[in-house]
Protein backbone atom coordinates (compact mmCIF):
# COMPACT_ATOMS: atom_id res chain seq x y z
CA UNK A 1 0.00 0.00 0.00
CA UNK A 2 1.56 3.44 -0.87
CA UNK A 3 2.28 6.19 1.70
CA UNK A 4 -0.19 8.99 0.97
CA UNK A 5 2.53 11.96 1.68
CA UNK A 6 3.24 15.60 -0.08
CA UNK A 7 6.63 15.45 1.26
CA UNK A 8 9.60 14.62 -0.67
CA UNK A 9 10.63 11.03 0.02
CA UNK A 10 13.04 8.62 -0.02
CA UNK A 11 13.67 5.67 -2.90
CA UNK A 12 11.50 2.89 -2.32
CA UNK A 13 12.32 0.83 0.78
CA UNK A 14 12.18 -2.41 -1.60
CA UNK A 15 16.07 -0.99 -3.43
CA UNK A 16 17.56 -1.60 -0.60
CA UNK A 17 17.19 -5.36 -0.41
CA UNK A 18 16.43 -6.97 -3.36
CA UNK A 19 19.34 -8.91 -5.03
CA UNK A 20 18.01 -8.15 -8.55
CA UNK A 21 17.91 -4.57 -8.24
CA UNK A 22 21.62 -4.43 -7.09
CA UNK A 23 22.27 -6.71 -10.40
CA UNK A 24 20.95 -4.02 -12.48
CA UNK A 25 22.41 -1.27 -10.34
CA UNK A 26 26.23 -2.95 -11.61
CA UNK A 27 25.27 -3.00 -15.20
CA UNK A 28 23.92 0.57 -15.22
CA UNK A 29 25.84 2.74 -13.02
CA UNK A 30 28.92 0.74 -11.81
CA UNK A 31 29.88 -0.01 -15.71
CA UNK A 32 29.04 3.01 -16.94
CA UNK A 33 30.81 5.64 -14.03
CA UNK A 34 34.11 6.94 -13.07
CA UNK A 35 35.26 4.98 -9.74
CA UNK A 36 38.14 5.63 -7.40
CA UNK A 37 40.19 2.89 -7.23
CA UNK A 38 43.21 3.79 -5.16
CA UNK A 39 46.20 5.86 -5.39
CA UNK A 40 49.74 6.68 -7.26
CA UNK A 41 51.53 5.67 -4.46
CA UNK A 42 50.01 2.17 -4.63
CA UNK A 43 51.88 1.85 -8.47
CA UNK A 44 55.11 4.75 -7.73
CA UNK A 45 57.34 1.92 -9.62
CA UNK A 46 57.34 0.52 -12.99
CA UNK A 47 56.38 -3.61 -12.48
CA UNK A 48 54.20 -2.24 -9.44
CA UNK A 49 50.61 -4.07 -9.84
CA UNK A 50 47.74 -2.81 -7.12
CA UNK A 51 44.09 -4.79 -6.74
CA UNK A 52 40.90 -2.70 -6.80
CA UNK A 53 37.51 -2.74 -7.52
CA UNK A 54 35.11 -0.96 -9.49
CA UNK A 55 31.87 -2.11 -8.69
CA UNK A 56 31.95 -6.06 -9.05
CA UNK A 57 34.13 -5.88 -11.66
CA UNK A 58 38.10 -6.59 -10.31
CA UNK A 59 40.22 -3.99 -11.47
CA UNK A 60 44.42 -4.60 -11.64
CA UNK A 61 46.43 -1.08 -12.04
CA UNK A 62 49.68 -1.76 -13.45
CA UNK A 63 52.65 0.62 -14.22
CA UNK A 64 54.54 -0.43 -16.90
CA UNK A 65 58.23 -0.40 -17.91
CA UNK A 66 57.78 3.33 -19.51
CA UNK A 67 56.21 4.68 -16.74
CA UNK A 68 53.01 4.19 -18.04
CA UNK A 69 49.81 3.76 -15.88
CA UNK A 70 47.44 1.16 -17.12
CA UNK A 71 43.94 -0.69 -15.42
CA UNK A 72 42.78 -3.82 -16.89
CA UNK A 73 40.40 -6.60 -15.65
CA UNK A 74 42.07 -8.62 -13.17
CA UNK A 75 40.65 -11.58 -15.15
CA UNK A 76 42.76 -14.23 -17.32
CA UNK A 77 41.40 -14.40 -20.80
CA UNK A 78 42.11 -18.26 -20.76
CA UNK A 79 39.55 -19.65 -17.69
CA UNK A 80 38.60 -16.51 -16.13
CA UNK A 81 41.54 -16.62 -12.99
CA UNK A 82 41.67 -13.92 -11.21
CA UNK A 83 45.36 -12.70 -12.05
CA UNK A 84 46.66 -11.15 -9.26
CA UNK A 85 45.46 -11.31 -5.22
CA UNK A 86 46.99 -8.68 -3.54
CA UNK A 87 49.50 -5.29 -4.09
CA UNK A 88 53.13 -6.52 -5.69
CA UNK A 89 55.83 -5.86 -8.18
CA UNK A 90 56.54 -7.88 -11.11
CA UNK A 91 57.84 -7.68 -14.60
CA UNK A 92 55.31 -9.33 -16.14
CA UNK A 93 51.44 -10.66 -15.08
CA UNK A 94 51.94 -14.65 -14.77
CA UNK A 95 48.46 -16.31 -14.44
CA UNK A 96 48.87 -18.76 -11.36
CA UNK A 97 46.42 -21.66 -13.19
CA UNK A 98 48.54 -22.37 -16.63
CA UNK A 99 50.43 -19.58 -16.84
CA UNK A 100 49.63 -17.69 -19.59
CA UNK A 101 52.03 -14.60 -19.43
CA UNK A 102 50.97 -10.84 -20.31
CA UNK A 103 52.85 -7.76 -20.58
CA UNK A 104 52.41 -4.86 -18.07
CA UNK A 105 50.51 -2.98 -20.86
CA UNK A 106 48.32 -6.08 -21.32
CA UNK A 107 49.09 -7.35 -23.98
CA UNK A 108 49.54 -11.48 -23.96
CA UNK A 109 52.87 -12.40 -24.19
CA UNK A 110 53.35 -16.40 -24.14
CA UNK A 111 50.72 -19.50 -23.55
CA UNK A 112 52.42 -22.34 -22.23
CA UNK A 113 51.49 -25.04 -25.51
CA UNK A 114 50.13 -22.51 -27.81
CA UNK A 115 52.15 -23.64 -30.57
CA UNK A 116 49.97 -26.82 -30.67
CA UNK A 117 46.39 -24.67 -30.89
CA UNK A 118 45.15 -24.21 -34.72
CA UNK A 119 44.82 -20.25 -35.12
CA UNK A 120 45.77 -19.31 -31.67
CA UNK A 121 46.12 -15.47 -32.02
CA UNK A 122 48.23 -14.09 -29.53
CA UNK A 123 47.44 -10.53 -30.31
CA UNK A 124 43.80 -11.07 -29.71
CA UNK A 125 43.69 -12.29 -26.32
CA UNK A 126 45.00 -9.47 -24.26
CA UNK A 127 44.30 -8.08 -20.71
CA UNK A 128 40.77 -6.16 -21.41
CA UNK A 129 41.78 -2.47 -20.66
CA UNK A 130 39.82 0.07 -18.77
CA UNK A 131 39.65 4.29 -19.51
CA UNK A 132 42.03 5.43 -16.30
CA UNK A 133 42.74 9.03 -15.14
CA UNK A 134 44.17 10.62 -12.08
CA UNK A 135 43.30 13.40 -10.26
CA UNK A 136 46.65 14.55 -8.22
CA UNK A 137 47.26 11.21 -6.57
CA UNK A 138 43.88 9.98 -6.98
CA UNK A 139 43.31 7.24 -9.23
CA UNK A 140 39.94 6.63 -10.91
CA UNK A 141 38.65 4.01 -13.54
CA UNK A 142 35.42 3.80 -15.64
CA UNK A 143 34.47 0.01 -17.15
CA UNK A 144 33.01 2.24 -20.10
CA UNK A 145 35.26 2.04 -23.15
CA UNK A 146 33.43 5.19 -24.07
CA UNK A 147 33.50 7.35 -21.01
CA UNK A 148 33.92 10.96 -21.29
CA UNK A 149 37.43 12.55 -19.62
CA UNK A 150 37.43 12.45 -16.31
CA UNK A 151 37.98 16.21 -15.70
CA UNK A 152 34.11 16.14 -17.06
CA UNK A 153 32.76 14.33 -14.00
CA UNK A 154 34.84 16.39 -11.50
CA UNK A 155 33.92 19.32 -12.80
CA UNK A 156 35.02 22.10 -10.03
CA UNK A 157 35.38 19.65 -7.42
CA UNK A 158 39.78 19.86 -7.84
CA UNK A 159 39.12 23.74 -7.20
CA UNK A 160 36.75 23.23 -4.27
CA UNK A 161 39.33 20.98 -2.19
CA UNK A 162 42.28 23.54 -3.62
CA UNK A 163 39.54 26.26 -1.77
CA UNK A 164 39.80 24.57 1.18
CA UNK A 165 43.94 24.86 1.34
CA UNK A 166 44.82 21.68 0.76
CA UNK A 167 47.33 20.98 -2.65
CA UNK A 168 46.33 17.37 -3.46
CA UNK A 169 49.65 16.61 -5.02
CA UNK A 170 51.71 17.64 -1.92
CA UNK A 171 49.40 15.10 0.55
CA UNK A 172 51.60 12.00 1.51
CA UNK A 173 49.51 8.73 1.87
CA UNK A 174 48.97 7.69 5.62
CA UNK A 175 46.91 4.52 5.96
CA UNK A 176 44.13 2.87 3.95
CA UNK A 177 40.59 2.45 6.59
CA UNK A 178 38.47 -0.78 5.32
CA UNK A 179 35.37 -1.71 7.15
CA UNK A 180 32.28 -4.03 6.61
CA UNK A 181 29.13 -2.59 7.20
CA UNK A 182 25.54 -4.63 6.76
CA UNK A 183 23.25 -2.50 5.03
CA UNK A 184 23.14 -1.87 1.28
CA UNK A 185 25.78 0.66 -0.46
CA UNK A 186 23.05 3.31 -1.14
CA UNK A 187 21.88 3.47 2.68
CA UNK A 188 26.01 4.07 3.33
CA UNK A 189 25.91 6.99 0.95
CA UNK A 190 23.11 8.73 2.07
CA UNK A 191 24.13 8.76 5.35
CA UNK A 192 26.88 10.91 4.07
CA UNK A 193 25.16 12.92 2.24
CA UNK A 194 23.23 14.84 5.31
CA UNK A 195 24.43 15.89 8.77
CA UNK A 196 20.87 16.02 9.95
CA UNK A 197 21.84 13.38 12.16
CA UNK A 198 25.01 14.49 13.27
CA UNK A 199 23.40 16.45 16.97
CA UNK A 200 21.82 12.98 17.21
CA UNK A 201 24.77 10.53 16.87
CA UNK A 202 27.67 12.27 16.96
CA UNK A 203 29.05 14.11 19.90
CA UNK A 204 32.61 14.11 19.03
CA UNK A 205 32.18 16.06 15.45
CA UNK A 206 29.54 18.52 16.62
CA UNK A 207 31.81 19.75 19.68
CA UNK A 208 34.34 20.60 16.63
CA UNK A 209 31.62 21.58 13.82
CA UNK A 210 28.56 23.90 13.53
CA UNK A 211 25.94 21.94 12.40
CA UNK A 212 23.06 24.23 12.85
CA UNK A 213 21.34 24.64 9.73
CA UNK A 214 22.28 28.16 9.44
CA UNK A 215 25.71 27.38 9.49
CA UNK A 216 26.61 24.10 7.66
CA UNK A 217 26.34 24.65 4.06
CA UNK A 218 24.84 21.96 1.20
CA UNK A 219 25.99 22.80 -2.74
CA UNK A 220 24.93 20.57 -5.55
CA UNK A 221 26.40 20.06 -8.50
CA UNK A 222 25.86 17.95 -11.53
CA UNK A 223 27.70 14.96 -10.42
CA UNK A 224 28.85 15.36 -7.02
CA UNK A 225 27.65 17.65 -4.04
CA UNK A 226 29.31 19.41 -1.11
CA UNK A 227 28.93 20.06 2.47
CA UNK A 228 30.70 22.38 4.06
CA UNK A 229 31.40 22.78 8.18
CA UNK A 230 32.93 25.69 9.83
CA UNK A 231 34.72 25.02 12.86
CA UNK A 232 32.73 26.30 16.48
CA UNK A 233 33.69 29.18 18.09
CA UNK A 234 33.65 27.66 21.44
CA UNK A 235 35.20 23.73 19.78
CA UNK A 236 36.13 21.30 22.24
CA UNK A 237 36.94 17.97 22.74
CA UNK A 238 39.82 15.75 21.03
CA UNK A 239 40.92 17.10 18.04
CA UNK A 240 42.62 20.62 17.47
CA UNK A 241 40.77 22.39 14.30
CA UNK A 242 42.91 25.11 14.64
CA UNK A 243 45.41 25.19 11.13
CA UNK A 244 45.59 26.14 7.56
CA UNK A 245 42.46 24.34 6.65
CA UNK A 246 39.73 26.73 8.46
CA UNK A 247 37.01 24.71 7.77
CA UNK A 248 35.46 20.87 7.01
CA UNK A 249 34.34 20.34 3.40
CA UNK A 250 32.39 16.54 2.89
CA UNK A 251 32.25 16.02 -0.87
CA UNK A 252 30.29 12.95 -2.66
CA UNK A 253 31.11 11.87 -6.08
CA UNK A 254 28.27 10.10 -7.61
CA UNK A 255 27.98 7.07 -7.76
CA UNK A 256 29.79 6.03 -4.53
CA UNK A 257 33.08 8.42 -3.65
CA UNK A 258 33.35 10.02 -0.59
CA UNK A 259 36.27 12.76 0.21
CA UNK A 260 36.69 14.38 3.50
CA UNK A 261 38.66 17.05 4.61
CA UNK A 262 38.51 18.34 8.66
CA UNK A 263 39.80 21.37 9.88
CA UNK A 264 43.41 21.41 11.18
CA UNK A 265 46.31 20.54 8.75
CA UNK A 266 45.69 19.85 5.43
CA UNK A 267 44.43 16.58 5.03
CA UNK A 268 42.31 14.79 2.26
CA UNK A 269 40.50 10.80 3.17
CA UNK A 270 38.54 9.34 0.16
CA UNK A 271 37.17 6.35 -0.40
CA UNK A 272 34.67 4.27 -2.53
CA UNK A 273 31.32 2.52 -0.67
CA UNK A 274 31.65 -0.83 -2.23
CA UNK A 275 28.47 -3.24 -2.52
CA UNK A 276 28.92 -6.65 -1.51
CA UNK A 277 25.31 -7.60 -1.61
CA UNK A 278 22.22 -6.39 -1.32
CA UNK A 279 22.94 -5.75 2.55
CA UNK A 280 26.47 -5.94 2.80
CA UNK A 281 28.64 -3.14 1.73
CA UNK A 282 32.19 -2.53 2.04
CA UNK A 283 33.70 1.19 2.76
CA UNK A 284 37.40 2.18 2.07
CA UNK A 285 38.79 5.23 3.48
CA UNK A 286 42.67 6.50 2.39
CA UNK A 287 44.08 9.22 4.47
CA UNK A 288 46.25 11.57 3.12
CA UNK A 289 48.25 14.53 4.76
CA UNK A 290 50.50 17.50 3.90
CA UNK A 291 54.08 16.53 4.98
CA UNK A 292 53.91 18.80 7.93
CA UNK A 293 50.80 17.41 9.92
CA UNK A 294 52.19 17.02 13.80
CA UNK A 295 52.10 13.13 14.37
CA UNK A 296 50.24 13.75 17.13
CA UNK A 297 47.68 15.56 15.64
CA UNK A 298 47.00 12.95 12.97
CA UNK A 299 46.72 10.37 15.69
CA UNK A 300 43.69 12.33 17.26
CA UNK A 301 42.47 12.75 13.65
CA UNK A 302 42.52 9.06 13.03
CA UNK A 303 41.07 8.17 16.61
CA UNK A 304 38.23 11.35 16.30
CA UNK A 305 37.15 9.79 12.68
CA UNK A 306 37.20 6.52 13.49
CA UNK A 307 34.49 7.25 16.42
CA UNK A 308 32.30 9.39 13.78
CA UNK A 309 32.76 5.82 11.61
CA UNK A 310 31.31 4.03 14.37
CA UNK A 311 28.72 5.66 15.18
CA UNK A 312 27.47 5.71 11.60
CA UNK A 313 27.79 1.97 11.17
CA UNK A 314 25.46 1.78 14.00
CA UNK A 315 23.14 3.97 11.94
CA UNK A 316 23.28 2.19 8.73
CA UNK A 317 22.67 -1.44 9.98
CA UNK A 318 19.47 -0.01 12.21
CA UNK A 319 18.42 1.38 8.78
CA UNK A 320 18.68 -1.45 6.77
CA UNK A 321 17.18 -3.62 9.42
CA UNK A 322 14.15 -0.75 9.28
CA UNK A 323 13.68 -0.83 5.71
CA UNK A 324 14.17 -4.90 4.26
CA UNK A 325 10.47 -5.71 4.88
CA UNK A 326 9.70 -2.54 2.62
CA UNK A 327 6.84 -1.61 4.96
CA UNK A 328 6.08 1.55 4.41
CA UNK A 329 7.00 1.79 1.25
CA UNK A 330 9.46 4.66 1.50
CA UNK A 331 10.30 7.40 4.18
CA UNK A 332 10.56 11.06 4.19
CA UNK A 333 13.31 13.43 3.32
CA UNK A 334 13.63 17.05 5.22
CA UNK A 335 15.18 20.18 3.55
CA UNK A 336 18.33 19.64 5.28
CA UNK A 337 18.40 16.10 3.22
CA UNK A 338 18.31 17.37 -0.12
CA UNK A 339 21.43 16.01 -0.95
CA UNK A 340 19.84 12.93 -0.54
CA UNK A 341 17.68 13.78 -3.06
CA UNK A 342 20.30 14.91 -5.90
CA UNK A 343 22.05 11.49 -5.21
CA UNK A 344 18.65 9.41 -5.80
CA UNK A 345 17.85 11.78 -8.91
CA UNK A 346 21.25 10.30 -10.46
CA UNK A 347 20.96 6.98 -9.16
CA UNK A 348 17.14 6.75 -11.00
CA UNK A 349 18.60 8.95 -13.84
CA UNK A 350 20.89 5.67 -14.76
CA UNK A 351 18.46 3.09 -13.96
CA UNK A 352 16.03 4.37 -16.44
S1 LIG B 1 43.04 -19.54 -16.36
FE1 LIG B 1 44.75 -18.28 -16.60
S2 LIG B 1 46.16 -19.52 -17.59
FE2 LIG B 1 44.45 -20.78 -17.38
FE1 LIG C 1 27.27 10.36 10.35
Amino acid sequence: MDTKINAPTTLPFAWYSDPAFLGREQERIFRRRWQYVGHTGQVSQPGCLAVARAGDLPVLLARDAAGVLHAHLNVCRHRGTQLVAEDTRRSTIQCPYHAWTYDLDGRLRSAPRSEGEADFDLEALGLISLPVACWGPFIFVNPDPDAAPLQETLGELPALVASAGVDVDALVFRERAVSSHAANWKICCENFLECYHCPVAHPGLTKLIDVSPEAYRLQEDRWYSSQFGPVKEDWTGDLDPTGSVGHGQFHFLYPNLTINIVPGSPNVSIGSVLPDGPERTTRLLDYFFSPDAAESWIQDLLAWDARVGQEDTRLVEAVQCGVRAGMPDRGILFRDERLIAHFDRLLTDDLG
